[in-house]
């Protein structure tokens, strides 16, 4: 135990940081230990994450001294923010800086960023295929977590940039579950067209993370994307139908009729699926599903996904 290397968790109570902090406490090979970092360390999650042998420490990504403390002593860091916890691509940017120098100071020798395309590089703000929002991005939370590479470049921060997938959990969580429609019938809406989606267990982010810092070194510096399964919007509804034993039908709208849903983060998600509807050669070949199996042996396909958790997405 004394000789294993410590990797700090941020985002540990959540999906892609939960994942990681199970995937190390699992690995037989045994390098490395946790620090999960957390804003409340007596919260349920927290005090499980204690139970399964992670060493649990507050932390707050708007506190800089606290992240500093919390990084400090650590062989290396995973750095993930929270646009959905409050629709601020500044507060994403903020706390990614402070990340990038609690890694410096603290002289992490391994950091991994859950980057994300600034797709601002492809759609120019000029660009009138996809509307600007908040005045200078095309995809807020895509283009900031891009943007904010270049924070942990600067410092000269040994990282690591992970591309990640969208979460089949988002069946579950994200309201994309499948929905009936005035004919009573299941039917997921995603603006892909005919287009293949790189799909992903959130879990398995983690698992590919922890298979980043076991390699170590050879990592450092580069881009990695990930993902479980590239499908179409009719391959995963096939999927969807296969497990829940009810016919879920894909409806492909225009990213035009998405963006005006009207939910929170409609516009946002509705440029996104266009980025990843229009530049999907580019999208799909970013996102290796061999390299994140080499990485995670036990990354799972979407029907792997659905026997484990069709009985918890919501079907109303
Ligand atoms: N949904 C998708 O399909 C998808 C796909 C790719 C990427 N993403 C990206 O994933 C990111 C979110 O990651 P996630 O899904 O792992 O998040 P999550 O499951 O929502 O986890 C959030 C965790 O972060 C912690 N947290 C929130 N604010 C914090 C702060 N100020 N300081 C420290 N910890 C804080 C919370 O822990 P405590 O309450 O314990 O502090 C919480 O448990 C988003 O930025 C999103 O863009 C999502």
């Amino acid at each position: 135990m004394a000789d294993k290397k410590t990797i700090a968790v941020v985002g540990a109570t959540g999906a892609q940081g939960g994942g990681l902090v199970r995937a190390i406490l699992k690995d037989e090979a045994g390098l490395f230990k946790v620090r999960a970092l957390t804003r409340d360390v007596a919260s349920d999650k927290a005090k499980e994450l204690a139970g399964l042998g992670a060493e649990v420490v507050a932390a707050d990504l708007d506190a800089p001294e606290s992240l500093k403390r919390a990084f400090a002593g650590a062989h290396g860091a995973f750095c993930v923010t929270f646009f959905w916890a409050h629709f601020s691509p500044e507060k994403e940017l903020a706390e990614a800086g402070n990340m990038a120098r609690a890694a410096q100071d603290a002289g992490l020798e391994h950091v991994i960023w859950s980057t994300l395309e600034d797709t601002r590089r492809w759609v120019a703000l000029g660009d009138d295929r996809m509307p600007t929002l908040m005045g200078k991005y095309k995809v807020p939370h895509f283009d900031v977590k891009g943007e904010a590479d270049q924070l942990f470049r600067d410092l000269g921060v040994p990282a690591t940039f992970l591309l990640t997938s969208f979460y089949w959990d988002n069946f579950i969580y994200f309201g994309s579950g499948p929905k009936r429609g005035p004919d009573g019938r299941l039917a997921i809406t995603l603006p892909m067209g005919d287009k293949k989606l790189p799909g992903i267990a959130a879990k398995d982010i983690g698992g590919c993370a922890n298979g980043i810092f076991k390699r170590g070194g050879d990592y450092v510096g580069k881009t990695v994307g990930i993902a479980g399964e590239h499908l179409t919007g009719t391959e995963m509804a096939a999927a969807l139908t296969r497990a829940l034993g009810q016919e879920v039908r894909y409806n492909d709208v225009p990213p035009e009729v998405y963006r005006g849903f009207g939910f929170p983060g409609a516009e946002d998600l509705g440029n996104m699926f266009q980025f990843k509807r229009d530049f999907n050669e580019y999208f799909c070949g970013a996102r290796n599903v061999d390299e994140a199996r080499a990485l995670n042996p036990s990354l799972q396909t979407l029907d792997q996904w659905l026997a484990e958790n069709k009985a918890r997405i919501p079907l109303d």
